[in-house]
């Protein structure tokens, strides 16, 4: 299978882009976020999370914004759920679709939500049953594809076992977390071949941080296999509180340029994506680590 035409950029920064920061970004600040990546052409764009605000303190205020979006209806606005509790809250704020997750690593597992993975099967089965029951789909996510901070390596059928499970609770798609940031190009490539012989390549989704400086190597390394989502961040916003050694997601401005310069469509206008990366720079004061942010801001100073 080749390149794909069309890619659907699934937009984290309001969630994994805010979740790891610790002073709190107010909530008009995060609704301004959401709007402006509405305006730029963003299919899909994860809000929040319905998480313990004990556990992650930026996300205390998921109901108020999950509530406050003025929602687009082109656009899907998704959230990040952990178990029956935060369904049903994501329920009563208007969620329409959620998000759950789960480790290919116990040691992460334990310390991102204090269950084992066998465990976290068990609270995501119920979470996966009660939106069936109402109508909302479901979105998987699996943490640690590529190596974990606590376990190092990470058996690609560790992986595949977890799909399985997310995939036999209905999840309609499944994203592929490196979490910390360590895969390589051919890495990446063997881990979602083995995966996409499980659950179709048209379901799965390839979510990359860029610690190392990897994420759009190994992006187009899984889109040349067929996939053909990607989970991505403005300005490349983003880490997760429990693997202190992940730095932010790979940045939507940096997928979505090279996905333009190679003809791929993503539907994304990146001159309102570099608004609400001002946005995120100006207001927030959060500076931004895109290249292409970089670039082509210092191209318009100068012309
Ligand atoms: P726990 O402490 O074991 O929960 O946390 P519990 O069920 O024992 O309950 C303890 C207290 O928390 C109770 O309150 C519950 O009501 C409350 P009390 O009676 O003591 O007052 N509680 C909640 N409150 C609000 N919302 C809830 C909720 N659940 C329980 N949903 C839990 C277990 C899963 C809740 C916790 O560990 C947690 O919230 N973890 C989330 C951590 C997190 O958000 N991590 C980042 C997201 S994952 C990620 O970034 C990776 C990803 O991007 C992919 C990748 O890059 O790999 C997706
Ligand atoms: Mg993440």
């Amino acid at each position: 299978m080749g390149l794909p035409s069309h890619v659907k950029l699934v937009e984290v920064s309001p969630r994994d882009g805010l979740q790891n920061l610790k002073s709190f970004i107010p909530t008009a600040q995060k609704l301004h976020l959401i709007e402006a990546l509405s305006a730029a052409g963003l299919p899909v764009i994860e809000a929040t999370s319905f998480v313990s605000p004990r556990w992650v303190p930026q996300m205390a205020d998921c109901r108020e914004v999950m509530e406050g979006i003025a929602r687009r209806d082109n656009v899907v606005y998704s959230c990040l759920v952990p178990n029956l509790k935060g369904f049903q809250v994501a329920c009563d704020a208007g969620a329409t679709e959620i998000a759950v997750f789960a480790a290919a690593s116990d040691t992460f597992s334990m310390k991102n939500t204090n269950c084992t993975v066998e465990e976290s099967f068990e609270r995501l089965e119920k979470v996966c049953n009660a939106a069936r029951e109402r109508g909302i789909r479901v979105r998987g996510y699996i943490s640690c594809v590529l190596g974990c901070p606590y376990q190092g390596e990470v058996p690609v059928p560790e992986v595949v076992k977890v799909v399985e499970a997310l995939d036999a609770m209905g999840c309609y798609e499944i994203s592929l977390g490196d979490t910390i940031g360590v895969g390589t190009p051919a890495k990446a490539q063997r881990m979602v071949k083995q995966v996409a012989e499980v659950v179709p390549i048209g379901r799965l989704a390839a979510h990359f941080h860029d610690t190392y400086g990897q994420a759009l190597a190994n992006i187009l390394a899984v889109l040349e296999l067929g996939l053909s989502v990607v989970d991505a961040s403005v300005t490349g916003l983003g880490g997760c509180p429990y693997a202190r050694s992940a730095s932010g997601n790979v940045a939507t401005e940096d997928v979505v340029y090279m996905l333009d310069g190679m003809g791929i469509e993503t539907g994304v206008d990146l001159q309102r994506l570099l608004e609400a990366g001002r946005f995120v720079r100006d207001t927030m004061g959060l500076e931004p680590v895109s290249r292409v942010f970089q670039a082509l801001n210092r191209k318009s100073s100068v012309y």
